[in-house]
Order: C-alpha cells, then structure tokens, then sequence
C-alpha cells in the first residue's frame, strides 16, 4: 500500500524546531516513482534563516535523486487547512506539474484539495527563461 503522506506530514510535524513562532509545520511529497519524502519548518534565531516545512521535504527528495512531485501534503494546528507561504508555492511549482494534487490540511482532521497550479497561478518557471 502506499505511504500516507498525510500520517507522514503528521509525524514530521512534531519534529519540527519552531521555538520562535511556535507554529510547527510538516509536509510530505510523493514522487513519479512512489517515493516519499517529508520535511518540517527549522527556524532560525536569525529569524529570516529559518526554513518551511515543504522546503525540507523538497530539498530532502532532490538529495535523494528524485525531482517529480505526483502529490503533496502539508499540515499545521492551523485553524483552517494551512495555506503554503509564496515562496513554498514557487518551490512545489518548481517540481510538480499545475494538475498536481495539495493537500492542506488541519491538526484537527480539516482538509482542503488543492492543486499547484490553484496555488499559484502564472507561475514563474523555466519556460519564461527561453528567448
Ligand atoms: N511555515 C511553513 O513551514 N510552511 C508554510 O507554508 C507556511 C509557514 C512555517 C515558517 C515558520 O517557521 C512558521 O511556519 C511561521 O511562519
């Protein structure tokens, strides 16, 4: 069966080092071939050091080899299904597809069905860069 990426978000979640905001944030990814890969928010006393949760996870499928995202997840104690920052949106669309699916969800069961191209509309990508 394949791994849940909302049970690993979940758990990735409660690793999270977030002592500034105290809002801990874990996502999961799933890539073309099944993998998966999950990552926390590691803030920084320097605050704009500090990293969000589906930026681990990326970084941690690209060490790893892999560079398609099928699926996403992220989830916080947020009172509704948290939306990923701007900067997390232009990372997924780096390596998912418009039609890939996002799930944003809740601690306490929430969840919202979203895609990446829905989170960020027009986005930027490497097409823009052809002359
Ligand atoms: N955060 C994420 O990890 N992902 C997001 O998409 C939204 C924000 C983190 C960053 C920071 O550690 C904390 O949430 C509060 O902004």
């Amino acid at each position: 069966m394949a791994t849940d990426l909302g049970i690993l978000a979940r758990e990735v979640r409660e690793n999270a080092h977030a002592p500034y905001s105290g809002f801990k944030v874990g996502a999961a990814v799933r890539t073309r071939a099944g993998d998966t890969f999950a990552g926390c928010n590691v803030e920084n006393a320097a605050y704009p050091e500090g990293t969000c949760a589906e930026a681990g996870a990326i970084a941690a499928m690209v060490a790893a080899g892999a560079r398609e995202i099928t699926q996403a997840f992220v989830i916080a104690d947020s009172p509704r299904p948290v939306p990923p920052c701007g900067g997390c949106r232009q990372k997924l669309a780096e390596f998912a597809a418009a039609d890939v699916v996002v799930i944003l969800a809740t601690l306490d069961g929430q969840e919202q069905h979203t895609t990446v191209g829905a989170l960020l509309p027009g986005a930027f990508a490497a097409k823009d860069m052809e002359s």
